[in-house]
């Protein structure tokens, strides 16, 4: 473990307490980066995921600049995210103009459609920071999971030529089935030339989670029987193991939310609302689905206006939204919320 770190864990606590009572107050500071769904559609049927499979409207690309347009100025990074990314036949023309406004770009992506012909248009891009992946196993059970026989093949060849122009990382969502697999996913995308492995543990929530969190529309992953089946001492023990293969590897390696990892035992039993201070930093960063509302989540999709017609600065600091936020906090968050990447603890 880093010497510092539990000075720095306790310096970080101190930060999201002060901004746990500003926010309950109503100031939220001016946000720096963005996350934009760019489309609801996908190329694949992945079993775990959560996308907001009912949304089929999306911004035109006119529509989008606006948009963008009313993004608030201290904003220099957006998240580029789906559905599928690469679905959008306009994304270059997408791109153009948020590099023509000085706009870092981040990319998540399930590589599927990213051939040599596209990568090489897109490698041109110098406003383009990282490339984001995801990988959920060896070849039979990625491609089982993600409902597809050709989606390996082409997701390892577009990491690994990714690679050559991006900073790429990599995405693994931690699921029953493959736990006994991540050593052997992660060796093998080790040899890619990736700068970062993720491992999120599965987001799920039962169905009464979702209507005892009180609001609408949520996008969940329901899984009725409400646990996971490794424990926390299995996690922490992968982990471990992780560290000491990125270590030789010089890959950085998360688990996310590190609620998971610090608080195993809470996190794993569903227990971490009952006994742990929460925050959640998806607060700081607006999220825009595909018709241009400013959402609250990836999950929590009740929306609090439209980019079309209103300036993010006004939608941000709304009366609607300010409420939201302080009910979210003074409830240590919803049950929705326990399992999410976002979380920590405070
Ligand atoms: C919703 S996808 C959208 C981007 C792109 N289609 C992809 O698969 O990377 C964003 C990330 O969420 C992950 N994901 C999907 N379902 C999940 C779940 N239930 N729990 C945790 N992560 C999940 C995906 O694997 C992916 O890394
Ligand atoms: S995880 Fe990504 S690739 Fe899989 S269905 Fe969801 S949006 Fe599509
Ligand atoms: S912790 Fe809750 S509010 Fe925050 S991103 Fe996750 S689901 Fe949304």
């Amino acid at each position: 473990m880093d010497l510092y770190e539990p000075f720095n864990r306790y310096r970080w606590k101190r930060h999201f307490n002060a901004l746990k009572k500003d926010i309950i107050r109503g100031m939220i500071p001016n946000p720096r980066r963005a996350t934009i769904e760019l489309t609801m559609r996908c190329n694949l049927s992945c079993q775990m995921c959560f996308r907001d499979q009912g949304q089929k409207g999306e911004l035109t690309l006119e529509e989008f600049k606006t948009a963008v347009d009313n993004l608030s100025p201290g904003i220099r990074q957006i998240n580029l995210i789906g559905g599928e990314v690469f679905l959008r036949s306009d994304l270059f023309e997408i791109l153009d103009y948020l590099r023509d406004r000085n706009l870092r770009v981040r990319i998540q992506t399930n590589g599927t459609l990213l051939d040599t012909q596209r990568l090489q248009k897109l490698s041109v891009y110098w406003n383009v920071s990282g490339v984001g992946f995801s990988i959920d196993g060896p070849p039979e059970l990625h491609n089982k999971i993600r409902g597809s026989n050709s989606a390996y093949e082409k997701t390892i060849a577009a990491i690994k030529n990714t690679a050559q122009f991006f900073s790429v990382s990599v995405n693994t969502v931690l699921l029953d089935e493959n736990f006994a697999s991540i050593e052997e996913v992660f060796k093998t995308l080790s040899e890619l030339g990736i700068s970062e492995y993720r491992v999120e543990p599965e987001m799920f929530a039962t169905t009464d989670e979702v209507r005892e969190s009180g609001v609408e529309p949520i996008a969940a992953n329901i899984k009725e029987q409400g646990r996971y089946s490794f424990s926390a001492e299995e996690l922490r023990e992968l982990k471990t193991r992780l560290d000491k293969l990125a270590a030789e590897r010089g890959i950085k390696v998360v688990i996310a939310p590190r609620v998971a990892e610090i608080d195993a035992g809470d996190f794993i039993a569903g227990t971490v609302r009952e006994n742990k201070k929460l925050f959640c930093k998806h607060l700081l960063v607006p999220r825009i689905d595909a018709e241009g509302n400013l959402i609250f989540c990836h999950i929590i999709k009740k929306r609090f206006g439209n980019l079309k017609d209103t300036p993010l600065d006004e939608l941000w600091k709304g009366e609607e939204i300010t409420r939201f936020r302080r009910k979210l906090l003074t409830q240590n968050l919803l049950p929705v919320c326990k399992r999410c990447c976002r979380l920590r603890t405070i």
